[in-house]
């Protein structure tokens, strides 16, 4: 699968209903949305106001990310605010497999993340029973930083590991992707790819996420 889910986090909030609009028109499958809370994280994004919006105005699946610390208390009411996919970090919690439990248990797909210093080694006894795996290829926390190209070698890890299992977990891979670097990541086995910067920042959103896509000539 080679899907793309544009970040929210780098749109222009001054437009945000144009913005949603744009994504709507785009060849994008999901849209990524950042949540921080200045604790597990040093930045603060938004939350629950803004998932109102986006649940009336985006036609596109909300692939929900929480940078926060507690996310047991908050993934049900992500679900009722319109995720489709709610994942959280796994080095945020002791035990991730009660709160993946609470997000199943609403009918939502889960998600489980690491940052780019969490041995991936950590994350493989759960991948079976995630909907999908974020592998972070900046440190969490803000957009437009650099990729961090130990990221290949880690995400054919655990490509490796769920091909030979025979899962269906999904690999996505967030953090300084660009047209520069899709392709190769796709290559190496990623199924979606969060991309912020590069596609808000465009001069033409829509052709960009055609790029990222390797659908552009
Ligand atoms: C970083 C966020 C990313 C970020 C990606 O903490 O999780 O989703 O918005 O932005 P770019 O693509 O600009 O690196
Ligand atoms: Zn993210």
């Amino acid at each position: 699968m080679r899907y793309i889910s544009p970040s929210l986090l780098s749109a222009d909030f001054g437009h945000l209903s144009d913005e949603i609009q744009m994504i709507n028109r785009s060849a994008a499958e999901w849209l990524h949305i950042d949540v921080m809370d200045g604790v597990f994280v040093p930045n603060i994004s938004f939350g629950f106001p803004i998932m109102e919006v986006l649940k009336k105005e985006c036609t596109k699946p909300l692939d929900v990310h929480l940078m926060i610390t507690h996310p047991e208390k908050y993934v049900e009411r992500f679900v009722d605010a319109g995720a489709w996919s709610v994942g959280f970090h796994l080095e945020a919690v002791d035990d991730p497999r009660p709160i993946l439990k609470l997000i199943r248990d609403k009918g939502c797909r889960t998600c489980l993340t690491i940052n780019p210093d969490i041995d991936v080694e950590r994350l493989l006894p759960y991948v079976e029973n995630v909907d999908m795996v974020l592998l972070m290829s900046v440190f969490a926390g803000y957009g437009g930083q650099r990729f961090i190209e130990d990221t290949y070698s880690r995400l054919r890890r655990v490509r490796q590991y769920i091909d030979s299992n025979r899962l269906n977990t999904l690999i996505e891979i967030d953090g300084g992707v660009n047209t520069g670097n899709a392709g190769q990541l796709f290559e190496a086995g990623a199924d979606v790819l969060v991309a912020g910067s590069a596609v808000f920042c465009a001069k033409d959103p829509e052709t960009q996420i055609l790029k990222l896509k390797g659908d552009a000539e």
